[in-house]
């Protein structure tokens, strides 16, 4: 009986925990876990689930982030392939030949979209970002300039690097990471981007490389490659230094050849000797992948390849990480598959459609002064009109923003403009002209709550939104 009872008491005990429990009244849910320290015991898979899944809620909704030029959106196709590849590492080449073939198909597809001479002959990796695929293009500069200079008995000491003011953290890291002086040439009003202007101050026997982006992250502008080549031209005529070019393609990579077809910025223009992009940018995958191609097998060193045996064959790779998601690179493939040509003409230019609409809405609002228009990528700027108020600024308004959903962020403009705040959108896929409609609703809202106030706002600082 007593037997009986006790074993009765520890089921109901069970039973109470795992079944009667009402979901957001168990440990952990009605009192907190430590947060810092690892929690002594276990939890209910149920209740760890519940805290991650909630706490996650208050990221926002990755759909209205408007700041963001990472995929937020693929399709129920490719979140089934997502799960069933979820388990595969990149690196494991010989476990999965197939993935690994996929990768080099894809880098192959993309060396023609990009006008490779050859692109079944030349070379190119996935990698787990632009920022990874921009480090493995300045290292192949670096170490082509290494051995020409080795060659003619000159030094290697003091390698440099030029670039906009304006480019990514990614080439700072790379010039940081990898002992690369740093050569920025200021944009300004006049030069809103690297554009060959006064180029023959900044480079010479040292330089690596110079970097055009196309599609800077601060403006989504193009800097225009043939000009930058063309002034590299000509100081290659007046001083015999051949320099390379390396282009960030970030977003601009898979943007231009289906919407701006005749603009040459990729391997038709010689100097360009290796292009990266994100697939997870206007790839259109989640986030994890990016890709680095270049123009043939001598713009690589051969010293930067390892080889691996599978597949039957000897492969060369090369990458900063070891491990990393495979999963992403067969949603490229399946989308270069689903979209071919014509369908990432269509969803590029219908992205491009509603940028533009929205450059256009915002212009008419008296506040407002348009930095560019979204004609090169979908991504556009405004600033605030000089004059317009001394009540709010951007910040205020990135805020107000905020509380409807909207993440739209505001910030300086790098050196020499560093005093002009902007804010910019960023239109991916997913942002459909429907919901750009009610933006504009909620902007001029929030525009006119924020002319309405009589009184000056508080400074707001730059949030990052982080919370303990
Ligand atoms: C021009 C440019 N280059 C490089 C990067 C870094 O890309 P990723 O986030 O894929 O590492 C970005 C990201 O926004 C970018 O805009």
């Amino acid at each position: 009986m007593t037997m009986r009872r006790t074993i009765h008491e520890q089921y109901s005990r069970m039973a109470d925990k795992i079944e009667l429990s009402p979901l957001f009244t168990r440990p952990g849910e009605a009192t907190q876990l430590p947060r810092y320290s690892l929690p002594e015991g276990e939890s209910l898979p149920e209740t760890a689930f519940q805290i991650v899944h909630d706490e996650a809620m208050l990221d926002g909704n990755a759909r209205l982030n408007l700041a963001t030029f990472v995929g937020t959106w693929m399709d129920d196709h490719a979140a089934r392939l997502y799960l069933e590849a979820a388990d595969k590492n990149m690196v494991d080449k010989d476990e999965y030949p197939q993935t690994a073939a996929i990768e080099t198909r894809c880098w192959t597809m993309l060396a023609e979209l990009w006008h490779a001479p050859d692109p079944k002959h030349t070379i190119g990796t996935s990698t787990i970002g632009s920022s990874e695929a921009a480090m493995l293009g300045g290292l192949a500069l670096k170490r082509r300039w290494q051995h020409r200079r080795k060659a003619a008995s000159q030094s290697t000491d003091k390698p440099n690097l030029v670039m906009s003011s304006a480019v990514q953290v990614c080439w700072e890291k790379f010039c940081n990471y990898f002992e690369v002086e740093a050569r920025y040439v200021p944009i300004s009003e006049e030069h809103k981007v690297l554009d060959g202007h006064d180029l023959a101050r900044y480079v010479d026997e040292n330089t690596i490389g110079v970097v055009a982006i196309m599609g800077v992250t601060y403006t989504g502008m193009y800097e225009p490659v043939q000009q930058i080549a063309a002034a590299l031209d000509r100081i290659q005529a007046d001083t015999g230094l051949d320099i390379p070019i390396h282009v960030d393609g970030a977003s601009g990579a898979m943007i231009a050849p289906f919407c701006q077809p005749t603009l040459e910025w990729d391997f038709r223009v010689e100097r360009v000797a290796s292009i990266n992009t994100s697939g997870h940018k206007y790839g259109l995958t989640y986030p994890g992948l990016g890709w680095v191609v270049w123009r043939d097998r001598d713009a690589l060193p051969e010293d930067l390849i390892f080889y691996v045996s599978y597949l039957g064959g000897n492969m060369p790779t090369l990458a900063l990480n070891f491990s990393r998601p495979g999963a992403q690179v067969l949603l490229q493939y399946y989308l270069f598959l689903r979209l071919g040509r014509a369908g990432f003409t269509k969803v590029q230019q219908g992205t491009l459609d509603v940028a533009q609409y929205l450059a256009r809405e915002v212009s008419k609002i008296d506040a407002f002064t348009l930095w560019n228009d979204a004609s090169d990528i979908p991504v556009f700027a405004w600033s605030l009109r000089t004059g317009h108020t001394r009540n709010w600024n951007l910040y205020h308004l990135s805020d107000r923003l905020r509380t409807k959903g909207w993440l739209v962020p505001a910030y300086p403009m790098p050196d020499n403009l560093v005093d002009l705040t902007v804010q910019r959108i960023v239109v991916r896929n997913g942002l459909s002209h429907d919901l750009a409609t009610l933006f504009v609703a909620d902007l001029r809202e929030c525009v006119d709550y924020l002319d309405a106030l009589e009184s000056p706002m508080p400074a707001v600082k730059p949030d990052s939104g982080f919370r303990h």
